[in-house]
């Protein structure tokens, strides 16, 4: 089939490159020539684990092409997805859909003949309603049908994500559209994927539904950390124990700085204002995206009180900027909220991250930037570890511990165990887990 994707943002050029991988014919598109002509040259906009390997594939292999002119990539296209941005609209948290609505109306006008348009930008529920009624207008001479097709994708899993998803959301209204969709997933549904087709809609919701459930799981089990540190009880363990029940799940109960991201605050936020707008508010929701807020500044708060209530003047080693590994992206990120907590009270903050640091410099003024972790720490009065790297999943703690001016780590991945940290000498902080000193000149 040949398929239009319209946005090479993450979502846009993820999804096209995967549907090229399974055989389609695919054309991404982008307004910012600067990128196309980036992708042309076989440089991402992003960094993705595998993306770079499969655009290059599907490029050499001619299923897989970039444009920044929509019409002719429209022309004898069967399915055109809409992949642009929703920001948060400035002021009032709605998603803004100025981008989606103008897509809209470009690919109706481009039309060669029926068409199905396809909505992947995460949009609020009877935002398809109103693509349908600007197609409409813009076009009475042309079928076209609007559909809702949500994306689940992690980033730095997106590629497995997309190939092994648990599910594929079509909110269709029409037995065209309905067809054209499983003639795009068929090579994906024959591992039998199940295929939800639901109204429009419904679609739109249970997007905004699953991001919203998984945002609340997780400041669940961050709340529980914090009565796990006044009890003495050991948040991994709680997670463990209810987890292993089916209801429950095992997934996204790790405790940690808060969610970030691109999509979760966004999200939340939107789903929050969709509620309010229709007089059915969202409590928990609410009261997780406040929550959700405060921990990230708490956090900085949990670093300084390791460091003995004051980090004035003293150097504070950050490890992880990202707001997850695998990823350049700093949107949301809880770094950005903590270093500026510590940069207020007084501290002077060095930091590295194995990706994001070009992205992070422009957003974090007055912080320094590492090569490397150990230089990092070295010279500094506490090391916390933000973003769950895998290179700082097994640093040398002894060279650690050598560097670091005062032996301070602050681990809020709880990604080490306590009594192999304080083994070295080193006074250790984590989330919801009991530290229990070992007697430190014995073990060194
Ligand atoms: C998320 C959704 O998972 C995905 O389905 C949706 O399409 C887009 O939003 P993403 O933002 O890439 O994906 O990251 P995700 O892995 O879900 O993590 C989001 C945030 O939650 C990160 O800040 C992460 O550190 C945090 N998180 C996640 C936790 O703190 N604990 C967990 O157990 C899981």
């Amino acid at each position: 089939m040949r398929i239009a994707m319209i946005g090479s943002g993450y979502v846009g050029l993820v999804s096209g490159a995967c549907f090229s991988d399974f055989g389609h014919t695919v054309t991404c598109v982008d307004l910012d020539e600067g990128k196309i002509a980036a992708l042309k040259a076989g440089i991402m906009p992003i960094f993705e684990p595998g993306l770079k390997e499969m655009v290059d594939k599907n490029v050499r292999e001619a299923r897989l092409s970039f444009s920044t002119d929509l019409p002719t990539s429209i022309a004898d296209a069967e399915a055109v997805f809409i992949a642009v941005g929703t920001p948060s609209r400035h002021g009032d948290g709605h998603a803004d859909l100025s981008y989606v609505y103008a897509a809209a109306a470009e690919v109706a006008r481009a039309a060669t003949g029926p068409l199905v348009v396809i909505t992947k930008s995460t949009v609020p529920v009877g935002t398809g309603d109103e693509v349908e009624r600007i197609v409409r207008e813009v076009r009475r001479d042309v079928t076209i049908d609007v559909v809702s097709n949500p994306e689940f994708l992690r980033e730095g899993a997106a590629i497995e994500d997309f190939k092994r998803p648990d599910r594929v959301v079509v909110g269709a209204e029409s037995e065209r559209a309905k067809m054209v969709m499983a003639a795009i997933y068929r090579p994906l549904s024959l591992n039998s994927l199940p295929m939800v087709y639901v109204s429009r809609r419904t679609s739109e919701l249970i997007k905004y539904a699953a991001n919203a459930f998984l945002a609340v799981k997780i400041t669940f089990i961050n709340e529980i950390a914090d009565l796990c540190e006044a009890t003495g009880a050991n948040v991994q363990e709680v997670a463990r124990g209810i987890g292993l029940d089916k209801r429950i799940g095992a997934k996204f109960l790790h405790a940690g700085p808060g969610y970030g991201g691109s999509c979760f605050p966004k999200d939340t936020l939107a789903l929050v204002k969709t509620g309010q707008d229709h007089g059915a508010p969202l409590r928990i929701v609410e009261t997780v995206v406040s929550v959700n807020d405060q921990r990230k500044r708490a956090m900085g708060r949990k670093i300084i009180a390791a460091c003995g209530g004051s980090v004035r003047g003293k150097t504070i080693a950050i490890l992880g900027l990202t707001f997850k590994p695998n990823t350049d992206d700093m949107r949301e990120a809880p770094s950005l909220a903590i270093v500026t907590a510590l940069q207020d009270a007084g501290a002077i903050v060095r930091g590295y991250d194995p990706e994001g640091m070009a992205q992070a410099k422009p957003l974090l003024p007055g912080m320094t930037f590492a090569a490397n972790a150990y230089e990092c720490v070295t010279g500094a009065d506490a090391v916390a570890i933000v973003t769950e790297w895998d290179e700082f999943r097994a640093l040398d703690l002894r060279r650690i511990k050598t560097l670091l001016a005062s032996p301070v780590l602050v681990d809020l991945r709880n990604i080490y165990l306590p009594e192999e940290v304080t083994r070295y000498g080193l006074t250790y902080a984590s989330i919801g887990r009991p530290v229990r000193e070992t007697p430190v000149a014995a073990l060194v």
